[in-house]
């Protein structure tokens, strides 16, 4: 539609219809099924004659009710203005890719955007508009359980892979095609206090914008449309009421001239905070940060009105949001086809999409630990495969809202495919003690068999006995889907005690144990990584999951995993993140006596497994480190190479690393940053060499006066194949 046009139809919106605009409720508001007895209205508040003003609507899954919802809703409205659709499609519509912690494991951004697109795809297809992904926060605390849904603590990697989801899900964006992204949650929640889901987030300013805002930087300029509040305080004031955060940085600073919607319930929450007294404070606070949608509450809906009416809010304010939202719907093209999508026949390959899925979880697998070579398993060997995973469809993770897990491939299942293996399965125990304790969330509860201590000793004694009988044991364990993921914070972080003591029977059969792990967040694997010969971490692999296990496990796929988040020794060092501050008393540098440096008393400093870690069948040597100078200034750049051998008669793709330390800044430097990365292919016996350049811009940082700049001085630079493990060289910036 002509601007112009555009123009028009707000001019000629009464003030209920323009804050209709500025609301999102879900499906239900929508339906006809006037049965129930106290409606979703009634419960949020919401008076039955303002659900025809609404704009858009959260989660509903599939053409059919998207057209219902959308036919009935403009049959009745007096403005015509289509719904707009908007969900939680994060990783996957029908065909889900493993979670985004598995995701940023690939460090493959051209595979991880043509997954996005397919994402895209799918959704486009089922008539959806919006998605509220990619998740973009930076997270160093595996406590909190919505680690699932990032891809890291690296302020680069998440940068890169927000840059590529984004580009993926929006690609050819117009009225026919694309899908829009909302990137999430603007901004800090992955550090919330104590890694519990909604708490407290307090930092510097210069902390938020050397790690935490950065990867949204790079989602708005791949072309986000939109973005979402998160639930946290940014300097003491709620983000979703923070004026100097979305007015003043994301609007004005950063020029962000797209959409702006609450996280769920989060306007009325600003109550809850202590910072609004009622439902009109939060109202005018968010309006006034220009929070532009009110996700699921009765703020906007009851308290715009009179907010304008009693000059409380200038009427400017929510033009200014309704205009934004018009532009969004006729960006897609609504107002010519509302059904956009729905009746394109986009014609979607399934076959090749899961193909891609499989791809996409056999790159997110990380192998651990590999002792003796136990791995890649051979048909001649008998497998006992044993655990709650080794059969499980609930492979997909919390937010594989639309997937369906009658459409996910277990590992059994994918053996017995293989007819030239040979197999024995048993469940030998249910995911956790307590089928209850978990509660509900959607279609993920948990509704296993009474776990009794009975049972658990018999199926115990079952998969026992397979495993005498076997050659290798295949031990599939892991979280349960609803102990990660939104709201899913844990203190501890181990497998449930009753996969333990399988395991601990196991262990004692004198057996090589292959141990694959389904989870939603790093765990604490420090008192099992004894006990079994290879870890092999699957995440939660989606789809096409067992596939993509199995073909790594026989060696039909090389693992090229590395990690994107840390693994801790225990729950006590975290936060424990790869780039850290050296601290004036660095435990291996100090001058001071051993005792005091900064360090445990009861564990190391170090990680069990480190940011960038991830071992291959293949055996990777780095030599012949070299730089084209040792100096460099603002206009010049110094070229790297590094030799990279596979000294293995297997081809493997390795992940190399380079890191670079500013050794003396005017604020403190960390010990190392990622600068970039290259994920290359080597074949067995070949030797590569790899060539990155160092340019000025990679060493500019937040000085005293958050001026964004680099500082003339010594730096070293190192390439390696995890975080840990580097070559050095040293180099000088100077005028
Ligand atoms: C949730 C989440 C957010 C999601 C939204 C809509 O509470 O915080 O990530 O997009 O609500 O479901």
């Amino acid at each position: 539609m002509e601007i112009n046009q555009l123009r028009t139809i707000l001019e000629n919106l009464t003030l209920e219809e323009k804050i209709g605009q500025l609301v999102q409720l879900s499906g239900e508001f929508f339906s006809q099924d006037k049965t129930m007895i106290v409606g979703p209205s009634e419960k949020l508040g919401i008076k039955e004659e303002f659900i025809p003003n609404v704009g858009s609507v959260l989660n509903v899954i599939g053409r059919e009710k998207i057209k219902k919802i959308q036919s009935e809703y403009l049959a009745s409205s007096r403005h015509k203005i289509p719904l707009l659709f908007m969900g939680d499609i994060i990783y996957g519509y029908k065909t889900v890719f493993p979670i985004p912690l598995g995701i940023g494991a690939t460090w493959n951004p051209e595979l991880i955007e043509d997954a996005y697109n397919i994402i895209s795809s799918e959704a486009v297809s089922e008539g959806a508009h919006v998605t509220f992904a990619p998740m973009v926060d930076l997270v160093r605390d595996p406590r909190w359980g919505r680690s699932l849904e990032s891809t890291g603590e690296d302020v680069t990697l998440n940068s890169v892979f927000a840059k590529a989801m984004v580009t993926g899900l929006q690609k050819n964006l117009d009225e026919e095609n694309g899908l829009v992204s909302c990137i999430k949650h603007f901004a800090g929640y992955g550090a919330a206090e104590g890694g519990r889901d909604y708490n407290t987030v307090d930092m510097s300013e210069r902390e938020f914008r050397q790690n935490y805002l950065p990867s949204f930087k790079a989602g708005l300029d791949a072309g986000a449309n939109m973005i979402m509040t998160s639930f946290n305080t940014v300097n003491g004031v709620p983000s979703t009421g923070n004026k100097w955060l979305i007015n003043d940085l994301l609007r004005k600073e950063w020029g962000f001239e797209g959409v702006t919607i609450a996280d769920y319930a989060a306007v009325r929450e600003l109550i809850d905070h202590g910072v609004a007294s009622d439902e009109r404070e939060a109202t005018k606070l968010a309006i006034e940060a220009t929070v532009d949608i009110d996700m699921k509450t009765n703020c906007y809906a009851s308290q715009l009105a009179p907010l304008i009416e009693d000059g409380g809010v200038d009427l400017k304010l929510v033009d200014e949001s309704v205009w934004r939202v018009l532009l969004l719907k006729n960006k897609l093209g609504l107002f010519e086809n509302p059904y956009r999508g729905i009746d394109n026949n986009i014609t979607i390959d399934i076959d090749r999409n899961f193909a891609k899925a499989k791809e996409v979880a056999e790159q997110s697998i990380v192998l651990l630990q590999n002792k003796n070579n136990i791995l890649p398993l051979n048909s001649k060997q008998k497998i006992s495969l044993i655990g709650p995973y080794a059969d499980s469809k609930s492979i997909m993770g919390l937010w594989a809202v639309y997937g369906q897990e009658e459409d996910c491939t277990t590992i059994k299942e994918s053996i017995i495919k293989r007819s030239e293996l040979k197999m024995n399965y048993a469940l030998g125990t249910e995911i956790i003690e307590d089928v209850n304790e978990l509660g509900e969330f959607g279609s993920h509860s948990y509704k296993g068999t009474e776990n009794t201590i009975e049972r658990q000793k018999q199926l115990r004694d079952q998969a026992i006995k397979i495993a005498k009988e076997s050659d290798v044991i295949v031990l599939a364990l892991g979280e349960h889907t609803l102990q990660s993921g939104e709201a899913g914070s844990r203190t501890e972080l181990r497998l449930p005690e009753v996969q333990m003591k399988l395991l601990d029977e196991l262990s004692k059969l004198d057996k090589p144990i292959v141990l694959v792990l389904f989870n939603g967040r790093p765990l604490v694997l420090t008192d099992i990584v004894d006990k079994v010969d290879a870890v092999v971490e699957a995440w939660f692999p989606g789809t096409e999951g067992g596939n993509a296990i199995v073909n790594i496990l026989f060696g039909k796929t090389n693992p090229s995993g590395k990690l994107s988040m840390s693994f801790p020794f225990n729950e006590g060092q975290i936060p424990v993140y790869y780039n850290h501050y050296s601290t004036g008393r660095p435990k291996e540098t100090s001058n001071h006596s051993g005792r005091f440096v900064s360090k445990y008393l009861d564990a190391p400093n170090e990680p069990l497994y480190p940011f960038g870690y991830g071992l291959s069948y293949s055996s990777f040597k780095y030599t012949n480190l070299e730089l084209s100078d040792s100096q460099m200034t603002k206009n010049t750049h110094i070229d790297l190479k590094i030799e990279v051998t596979n000294n293995s008669d297997i081809d493997g793709f390795e992940t190399i690393q380079l890191y670079i330390r500013d050794i003396k800044g005017s604020v403190v430097r960390p010990v190392k940053e990622l600068k970039d990365f290259k994920k290359v292919f080597v074949k067995a016996g070949e030797t590569v060499i790899v060539n990155f350049s160092i340019k000025e811009s990679q060493l500019r940082f937040f000085n005293q006066e958050l001026l964004w700049t680099s500082e003339n001085g010594e730096f070293e630079v190192m390439v390696g194949t995890n975080s840990k493990d580097l070559l050095v060289e040293k180099f000088v910036l100077s005028s």
